[in-house]
């Protein structure tokens, strides 16, 4: 059976002069696993999500040697537009994902670019901003939502592209308690709809969340054992 992720010996860096951020790294994700990511900053760990999304090398340039497939196929093979049906990334910062005047319009753009049809569109606005709760909100302007709401919205606008894969790199990080419940709640529930999840977390009470926690050290993965 193919698996929506599975790297083998991935090596990368930058640039040609600069050292190896990620030296050997081999990983296979189950469909419907929550996965943790942990480990000192500057590891490597947003640098790997943005290869499983394909953000590096189709937009960011660097050299990648080692496999990384998505459902079997070579991610360096696909076009940027097929990865981004396939994967869908949330950042720490909501506002760096939120550039449009109302939420619907946040929403519709990455259908959009998909070519999805008009009337779908608009189904997958109603269904998404039912998952995140934020069916009040479909005409506000997202720059007078709370930061907690943003993020949901984010969540919202990844959501209807309907990806089979999430990665969220310390998506919780600038969070209320209350957002962060609501954002686990929604994790969970997309987990039991069979999506694969990627989280890279620092804090300890998002980590109950996972199905399997590894650590990135030394440019490798491995079993996580605790601070
Ligand atoms: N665009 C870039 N060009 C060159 N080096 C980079 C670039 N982005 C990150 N780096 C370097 O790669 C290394 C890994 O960075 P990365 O952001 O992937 O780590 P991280 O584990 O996500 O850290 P944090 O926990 O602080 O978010 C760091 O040394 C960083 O300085
Ligand atoms: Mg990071």
């Amino acid at each position: 059976m193919t698996n929506p992720i599975e790297i083998n010996n991935l090596y990368f860096k930058y640039n040609a002069n600069s050292d190896y951020i990620l030296k050997g790294v081999d990983l296979t994700i189950s469909k419907g696993e929550i996965l943790a990511l942990v480990g000192l900053s500057g590891g490597g760990k947003t640098t790997l999500l943005n290869i499983m999304c394909g953000i590096i090398p189709h937009i960011r340039k660097g050299e990648i040697n080692g496999e990384v497939k998505l459902w079997g196929k070579e991610i360096k093979d696909l076009k940027i537009i097929d990865i981004s049906k396939k994967v869908g990334i949330v950042f720490e910062d909501p506002d760096t994902q939120l550039f449009l005047p109302t939420v619907e319009d946040e929403i519709a753009f990455g259908p959009e670019n998909l070519m999805v049809e008009r009337k779908e569109i608009g189904n997958r606005i109603e269904k998404v901003l039912k998952m995140v709760n934020m069916e009040d909100y479909r005409y506000e302007n997202p720059n007078n939502l709370s930061g907690g709401q943003k993020q949901l919205i984010a969540i919202a606008a990844i959501l209807a592209m309907e990806p089979d894969i999430l990665l969220f790199d310390e998506a919780l990080a600038q969070i209320d308690d209350d957002g962060k419940k609501r954002i686990k709640d929604i994790i969970l529930n997309l987990k039991r709809g069979g999506k694969t999840i990627v989280l890279v977390e620092h804090h300890i009470d998002t980590l109950d969340l996972a199905d399997r926690v590894l650590e990135l050290q030394n440019g490798k993965l491995r079993e996580f054992k605790g601070w």
